[in-house]
């Protein structure tokens, strides 16, 4: 099928892209070390075209301690030495461009790592001085400043403050690892400029953002009380004390400007867990473009849900003059194959806790369903962003022993959640090998033994794999696509009916079958037999008649 979308001077690009996530550390390890580096992902680069994808997002891949997975930045401008080098980088670039695939880094722009050359030298540099600026430490509370500036807690669990050996306190939302900076610091503003061109003359074709609603903060002392953070009690006119303040858009203005220097322009895409009636804002024309929308991420397996969340994505997206963004997984996430796979309402922090026992996740449930709604996000408007292995039908890796964890958040709450590890463990490639095909060493994170079941090459010769049905509906799609235009036909209980440009449609079960209009099948994630009826947790692709 001849790819659309491929061409690289095309400024819209992202609009309608779909978006590979690679987690560098986990993809494809080139030197048998156990952890993934460029070299392995330069040797994949043919898988990633044959899946057809548009763009290959990039987490971190720089200089980190690895406090938190690489967002923990140390050097925004250079790889890893443990990941490769800007040699590497450049050639894999070259490789993907090649193939008319682009390339999206990772910024993240509310910390750096603790390693990094400016935190050093304010640490060295001592209170009240320009180094220390560039970041938020303060003096403590109490009678001789023992306690914390503030209430504020991180994100991973405790305070949100840690005392330096002077008796000064910096702001972390995240681990100690990753101070937070002052974005009312210019330099800081400049500093960031600078890193998108660095990427962008290197020819990255646009940036995910992340946490893009964290930047702005109140910092007006006494600090406002905010014990908790959820989305819960954030507030959503632009006056949160440490969240989506309207500040934030002012740097994303900058930002355009910088990207919009480029031809193309780059792309962008915010991170931003902010109200779902602000996070139009983050996609306007002359901020980021697009903003992640989550709320699929959290919905259950359930028709009148998801039709909901969809129909209210759409009217976002058309809002800000963006397109809308589709996700079921990313490496913050459980996979959606075991999330789909379990009793609605199932507390996933507590589920991982009991190594994935405790409520038993159904397996068959959770892949046809995953299977499902992946092409109901793939006949939409919009672009689509995938996580390594969701091509696979990867569940989550729930069985993690303590031992074997890596995420902050397992420390961090003393022992009582294990994070998110479990959606990070290394790709099976091959069925055997030491480490499933992943590299020929061992694997950073342990791979059970049924990652066999899921390796590329078995799916690969398996024409009802889930691979080979990602293959041919990202294909399709490519294909198909040709507007905005979508409508949904009458509401059925159970159903989603999704009708595109009054030329294709595309129909998912929630629990209950549905007979198929008439029309050619195009592709259905489920079999179907000649009475065209389209089972329970199944998405079929219909050409519309006549
Ligand atoms: C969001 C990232 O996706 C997550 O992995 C990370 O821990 C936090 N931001 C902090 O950078
Ligand atoms: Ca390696």
């Amino acid at each position: 099928m001849p790819p659309t979308n491929r061409d690289l001077t095309d400024p819209s690009w992202w609009r309608t892209a779909v978006v590979y996530q690679v987690y560098p550390r986990s993809f494809a390890d080139g030197n048998g070390d156990g952890i993934g580096d460029l070299a392995g992902l330069i040797d994949r680069v043919p898988y990633l075209a044959r899946l057809g994808i548009d763009a290959v997002w990039l987490s971190p891949f720089y200089p980190s301690a690895l406090a938190d997975g690489g967002y923990d930045v140390d050097d925004y401008c250079d790889v890893d030495p443990r990941i490769g080098t800007l040699a590497q980088f450049d050639e894999l670039v070259a490789a993907l461009h090649d193939q008319g695939i682009r390339v999206v880094v990772d910024i993240v722009p509310n910390h750096s790592g603790s390693g990094h050359r400016w935190f050093q030298a304010a640490l060295a540099a001592g209170p009240g001085s320009s180094e220390r600026g560039r970041y938020i430490f303060r003096d403590g509370l109490g009678t001789s400043g023992e306690l914390p500036p503030s209430d504020w807690v991180s994100h991973f669990g405790g305070s949100a403050w840690t005392r330096v050996p002077d008796g000064q306190w910096y702001l972390h939302l995240f681990a100690p690892e990753q101070p937070d900076f002052d974005w009312s610091n210019p330099e800081v503003r400049e500093e960031f400029h600078r890193i998108l061109r660095f990427w962008a003359d290197r020819g990255v074709d646009g940036f995910r953002v992340d946490v893009a609603h964290a930047l702005a903060k109140d910092l007006t002392e006494p600090f406002a009380s905010y014990p908790r953070i959820h989305r819960d009690v954030l507030k959503d006119d632009g006056t949160d004390v440490l969240f989506d303040r309207d500040e934030v858009h002012d740097i994303f203005r900058g930002w355009r400007s910088v990207m919009d220097e480029y031809d193309p322009p780059r792309s962008a895409v915010a991170e931003a867990w902010a109200a779902p009636a602000r996070l139009p804002l983050y996609a306007r024309p002359d901020e980021l473009g697009q903003t992640f929308e989550f709320d699929l991420v959290v919905e259950p397996w359930d028709a009148a849900r998801f039709r909901d969340s969809i129909r209210n994505a759409l009217e976002r997206a058309r809002a800000a003059g963006a397109s809308s963004t589709w996700v079921l997984s990313n490496h913050d996430l459980v996979r959606h194959a075991s999330r789909f796979g379990l009793p609605a309402g199932t507390d996933l922090a507590s589920w991982l806790m009991t190594h994935g026992t405790d409520p038993v996740e159904d397996r068959e449930a959770g892949l046809a369903r995953a299977r499902a709604g992946s092409l109901l996000l793939l006949a939409l408007p919009g672009s689509a962003y995938l996580y390594q292995g969701e091509e696979l039908g990867l569940p989550e890796v729930a069985d993690l022993s303590f031992d074997a964890l890596e995420d902050p958040i397992w420390d961090r709450h003393g022992h009582t959640e294990k994070g998110r590890d479990g959606t990070r463990v290394p790709l099976p490639w091959t069925p055997d090998g030491p480490s499933f095909g992943f590299g020929s060493g061992g694997s950073h994170l342990p791979q059970p033994a049924w990652f066999a079941d899921f390796a590329v090459s078995v799916e690969d010769a398996d024409p009802g794999s889930t691979l080979n049905l990602y293959r041919r509906a990202i294909a399709m799609r490519t294909a198909l696509l040709a507007g905005d235009g979508v409508r949904f036909a009458d509401d059925r209980e159970g159903v989603i009916e999704v009708l595109r440009d009054g030329a294709w449609r595309s129909i998912t079960t929630f629990g209950v079958s549905a007979e198929l209009p008439d029309g050619e099948l195009l592709l259905s994630s489920a079999p179907i037999g000649a009475d065209r009826v389209l089972p329970p947790d199944a998405t079929a692709w219909i050409r519309d008649a006549g």
